[in-house]
C-alpha cells in the first residue's frame, strides 16, 4: 500500500511536497463536432482528493476516461507520476476505478470480485487471500468473501467496488459519481467513508460529481467545470467564498444576484447602486471604477434578519426593510423570501430560531459588506 497517513495529516503534507500524481497539459477531446473537453490544464497533487464538479455534459467523465486510458485526447498530454501516458494502454496505468453503474460481477463471489484485478497481475494465491482480506477490512466488511453480490445492500456493494479498486494498490483512484445511486443517508455515510479511506491510504483520488455538497464536504481541491472548460479551481472554502464568475457563484450554494453600478470608493468600502435604487457597500477594491456595471452576489446564508422594532438597533449600512413573502423549513434551517419596498426579492436562509418570522411580517434584512461579492457584469 502507499504510505499511509493519519487523518488530518494530509494538508500539512501538501505544503511540504509538490509531486504530481496526474497532470493534464493543454488537453482537448473532440467527438466529431462536439468539443467535450477544451484547453484543460490540471494538476493533481500526490495524496490529495480532488473533485471535478460541474453540470451534466460538462466533460467530467471524459476527463476520467482519458486519465484511465479509455479515451485518448485529441490534443495535449497526460502524465501519470511524471510519465507521459498518452500511448500507455489501460492495464499498464495501474489505476483503481469506480463508476456509478460499474456493477460487480453478479455470478462471482465477493472474493472473486475483489481479487479480480490481482488475478491479472499474477499475484500468488496466499498473498491474494491476504490482500482481499485486508481490503474488505478497510471498507468495513470483513468476512463476506463467500457471499454473492445479490446478498449485499447497494451501499455494501459500492464498498466492495471500493475494495476491488484499492486492492491493486493503485497510483490513482478514479471515482465517477460513485454515490449517486445511493439514498441520501447512505450517501452521507459513504462520503465520510471514502474520505476517511482516502486519507488513511493517502491515495490520490479524482472524484467526479455534480453534487456541490458532496464536493464541498470531502475535497482538498475542487475544479469547477462548464462546457468542457475549467471555470475555477481551489480549496472548497476558496471556491465557495470567492467565486470568479456568475456560473460558479450560482452552481455552488444559494446566491442572490443583483445588477448594479459602482458609485465609487467610500472609506474602506466600494459603494454600489443596485438597480432597485438602493445603495450597498461591498469590500473596497481598486479594481472597481465609478460607473462600472457589476453584479452583486450575496449568499442566502449571509443575510441577517432582524425584527422591525423600536428597540432593535440594526447596522446603519446594508440594512433594508422588507416583508416576508414566503418561508419554508429545510430541516435545521428556514428559507425566507423577503420583498423590499421597491420590489426586489431577496432569498435568506437562517438557522431555525425559537421564533421564526411569519409570512407578511415586516423585517429588517442586513448583510455585512464583507459578504457582498462583486463580479464583472457578463452580458
Ligand atoms: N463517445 C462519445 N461520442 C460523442 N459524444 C460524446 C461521447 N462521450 C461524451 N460525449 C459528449 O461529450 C460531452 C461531455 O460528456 P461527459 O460524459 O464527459 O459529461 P459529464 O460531465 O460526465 O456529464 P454527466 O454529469 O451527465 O455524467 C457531452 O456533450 C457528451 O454528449
Ligand atoms: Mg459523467
Amino acid at each position: 500500500m502507499p504510505k499511509s497517513f493519519q487523518p488530518g495529516e494530509r494538508r500539512a503534507l501538501e505544503k511540504e511536497s509538490k509531486s504530481l500524481a496526474v497532470e493534464l497539459k493543454g488537453v482537448y477531446k473532440r467527438f466529431d463536432k462536439v468539443v467535450a473537453v477544451e484547453k484543460m490544464d490540471l494538476e493533481f497533487e500526490e495524496g490529495t482528493l480532488v473533485t471535478l464538479l460541474g453540470p451534466s455534459g460538462c466533460g467530467k467523465t471524459t476527463i476520467l476516461r482519458m486519465i484511465a486510458g479509455l479515451e485518448s485526447p485529441t490534443e495535449g498530454d497526460i502524465f501519470i507520476q511524471g510519465k507521459r501516458v498518452n500511448d500507455t494502454p489501460i492495464h499498464k496505468r495501474n489505476l483503481g476505478m469506480i463508476f456509478q453503474n460499474y456493477a460487480l460481477f453478479p455470478h462471482k463471489t465477493i472474493f472473486d470480485n475483489v481479487a479480480f484485478g490481482l488475478k491479472y497481475r499474477s499475484v500468488p494465491r496466499q498473498e491474494t487471500r491476504d490482500r482481499v482480506k485486508r481490503a474488505l477490512e478497510m471498507v468495513r466488511l470483513p468476512g463476506v468473501e463467500d457471499r454473492m453480490p445479490s446478498q449485499l445492500s447497494g451501499g455494501q456493494q459500492q464498498r466492495i467496488a471500493l475494495a476491488r479498486a484499492i486492492v491493486i494498490e493503485p497510483v490513482v483512484l478514479l471515482m465517477d459519481e460513485p454515490l449517486s445511486a445511493l439514498d441520501e443517508n447512505l450517501r452521507e455515510e459513504m462520503r465520510m467513508e471514502v474520505d476517511n479511506l482516502q486519507q488513511l491510504l493517502g491515495v490520490t483520488t479524482i472524484f467526479v460529481t455534480h453534487d456541490q455538497r458532496e464536493a464541498l464536504s470531502m475535497s482538498d481541491r475542487i475544479v469547477v467545470m462548464k462546457d468542457g472548460r475549467k471555470q475555477q479551481e481551489g480549496g472548497p472554502e476558496d471556491v465557495y467564498n470567492n467565486p470568479v464568475n456568475h456560473f460558479v457563484a450560482d452552481f455552488l450554494g444559494h446566491s442572490n444576484f443583483i445588477n448594479g453600478e459602482v458609485l465609487g470608493r467610500e472609506g474602506e468600502y466600494t459603494k454600489v447602486r443596485v438597480e432597485d435604487g438602493n445603495e450597498i457597500y461591498a469590500p473596497g477594491s481598486e479594481a472597481w471604477k465609478p460607473g462600472e456595471p457589476v453584479e452583486l452576489v450575496v449568499r442566502a446564508q449571509k443575510f441577517d434578519l432582524l425584527p422591525d422594532k423600536e428597540d432593535v438597533t440594526a447596522p446603519e449600512i446594508n440594512t433594508f426593510k422588507g416583508i416576508v413573502k414566503d418561508r419554508s423549513y429545510m430541516g435545521g434551517e428556514v428559507s425566507y423570501f423577503v420583498e423590499l419596498a421597491n420590489g426586489t426579492v431577496l432569498h435568506a436562509i437562517s438557522m431555525v430560531s425559537l421564533k421564526p418570522y411569519r409570512r407578511g411580517e415586516t423585517v429588517l434584512i442586513h448583510v455585512p459588506p464583507r459578504h457582498c461579492g462583486l463580479l464583472k457584469r457578463e452580458n
